[in-house]
């Protein structure tokens, strides 16, 4: 049987899961209470669970191979937030097909493991192998996480931790980056297109500074040297394409838009992405195509696309 040489992955992030209703006054007492009056405020008229209910309903009329979801997707990071998004990620697909990385939301306060990262952990898993299985010692995922589906390795850093009131920032840290280290070069050795997803930007000028990956820095020097083919992110809220310069050629650097903003400003519309990957002897063809949300329609539409050829080693 020859190997199924094409493969489609959608993208999707910051949906912003909210159900604040049955919050009580001391859960309140700590950094969420700034989240839960931009709630109150604005956004609970932008992150829609309309909008949300539209996106999944053609996520399952397509014949997707894997979505990977960059992060924030709940909005105070409470446990009923985290079932919340649960069933939102169970109604997406099994975990094997469906890959998460967490955001700064996720992370607004330190929070009980059990009743909030536990309830995503299969999505946040690397692939077990008998070597991993052996050496497990407890279900918590360890960032990076790896997933290899047929020749294309999906890398997914946390940047998730709480930061103080009004900021937004993330960190990557020096273990991880030293997996990352290890990661990008074994599967960079096997010929792998490698996908690197994580909630902020590696590039610098994309958000605010109160907003910025701290070691953003560190990370980029690691991929630089090291190589990815792609990297996919959130936490912007609107689109962006930019690119990092590494030692194997320039790496695409794509934001996909919150999945569930009504957008009263269009270019913070929700929007997913839908990857179509290809290749042949000499190189990789991807295939981006942007769905965004239209309010007057009521559903999604196909907005544009975009081609990237991405040479081989
Ligand atoms: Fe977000």
């Amino acid at each position: 049987m020859t190997e199924k040489k094409s493969f489609t992955l959608a993208h999707l992030s910051d949906p912003h899961m909210c159900s604040p209703q049955d919050l009580s006054a001391h859960a309140l007492m700590n950094k969420r209470i700034f989240g839960y009056l931009s709630w109150r405020l604005h956004r609970r008229t932008e992150h829609r669970k309309e909008v949300l209910a539209s996106l999944q309903h053609d996520l399952q009329t397509m014949q997707l191979d894997h979505i990977v979801i960059t992060g924030d997707l709940t909005h105070l990071g409470t446990p009923i937030d985290f079932f919340e998004a649960q069933q939102f990620l169970q109604s997406l697909g099994p975990p094997l097909q469906v890959t998460v990385v967490p955001g700064n939301h996720d992370a607004y306060v330190t929070v009980d493991w059990k009743h909030t990262f536990a309830l995503w952990t299969e999505y946040m898993a690397s692939d077990v192998t008998p070597q991993t299985a052996a050496v497990s010692t407890d279900s918590r995922p360890h960032f990076p996480i790896l997933r290899i589906r047929g020749q294309i390795a999906l890398i997914g850093i946390s940047t998730a931790r709480p930061s103080a009131p009004l900021f937004a920032t993330g960190r990557v840290g020096h273990i991880q980056l030293q997996k990352l280290e290890n990661i990008l070069t074994e599967t960079g050795r096997q010929d792998l297109l490698r996908v690197v997803v994580i909630h902020h930007p590696p590039v610098s000028g994309v958000v605010r500074w109160r907003k910025r990956l701290t070691d953003a820095n560190a990370l980029r020097a690691v991929l630089k040297r090291c190589g990815a083919e792609m990297v996919l992110h959130g936490h912007v809220h609107r689109s962006s394409f930019t690119q990092l310069q590494t030692a194997q050629g320039n790496a695409p650097v794509i934001c996909v838009p919150s999945a569930s903003a009504l957008g009263r400003n269009p270019k913070r519309r929700a929007r997913f992405h839908i990857y179509h990957f290809n290749q042949n002897d000499q190189h990789w063809e991807i295939g981006l195509a942007v769905h965004r949300y239209s309010d007057k329609k009521k559903h999604f539409v196909a907005e544009s696309e975009r081609r990237f050829i991405l040479p081989k080693r």
